[in-house]
């Protein structure tokens, strides 16, 4: 698929680990690296995202916040890269989901084109945790792509040891994702125009 000769799609990304050799984190860059022509992966830590609690929200999103819901709603479309703890989705990546779900009825993720990808040790490959995840998309009304599925199962046998993404079928698989999900976007964005 063609997306065009400019950078027609932003694509916001982020991942649901903290840790500095985390391999969600080498995957999302990996995505960055490998983005088709005509699209552009910005990346955004989750760090300074505070833990949701009503009452702050009630005052005014804290910076982190609302630069986060802004990224949001100024992409096309938005990549998520989750871990998988204990058969889930970790803290990290749905306290992030839930501040970006607020207001319901108006939240940034509303009626944004969402891809799930995730990395584990594991040979399931966070096939579990995405499944979780992709639920939140029910109440948040996004449209989260159905295929492909990118679990990137073993990853300690796939990334090098500067954490860039080395096992060559990981990297062709990721790309054919990122081709998937530029599509799935241009859907949306030229139902949009009309
Ligand atoms: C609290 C906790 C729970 C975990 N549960 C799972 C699990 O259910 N499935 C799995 O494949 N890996 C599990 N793991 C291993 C993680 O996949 C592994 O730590 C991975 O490296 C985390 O992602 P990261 O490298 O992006 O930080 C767990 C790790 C932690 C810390």
């Amino acid at each position: 698929m063609t997306i065009g000769s400019q950078r027609a799609i932003r694509v916001l990304g982020f991942a649901g680990s903290l840790r500095r050799g985390s391999y969600n984190r080498a995957l999302l860059h990996a995505a960055s690296e490998l983005a088709p022509e005509g699209m552009l992966i910005d990346i955004f830590d989750l760090l300074p995202i505070p833990l949701y609690n009503g009452d702050v929200e009630a005052q005014g999103d804290p910076m982190p916040v609302s630069a986060f819901k802004d990224a949001i709603r100024q992409a096309d479309g938005v990549l998520m890269v989750t871990p998988e703890y204990n058969h889930g989705v970790p803290g990290v990546m749905k306290n992030a989901i839930d501040w970006a779900s607020r207001p319901p009825r108006n939240a940034a993720l509303s009626e944004k084109p969402v891809a799930i990808m995730g990395a584990s040790p594991g040979v399931t490959g966070t096939a579990r945790g995405q499944s979780q995840l992709r639920q939140a998309f029910e109440f948040t009304n996004s449209y989260a792509m159905p295929q492909p599925e990118l679990l990137v199962f073993r990853a300690n046998e796939k990334f090098d040891a500067e954490g860039g993404l080395s096992d060559d079928t990981t990297r062709k698989l990721l790309r054919q994702f990122l081709e998937a999900f530029g599509a799935w976007t241009m859907k949306f964005k030229v139902a949009q125009r009309h």
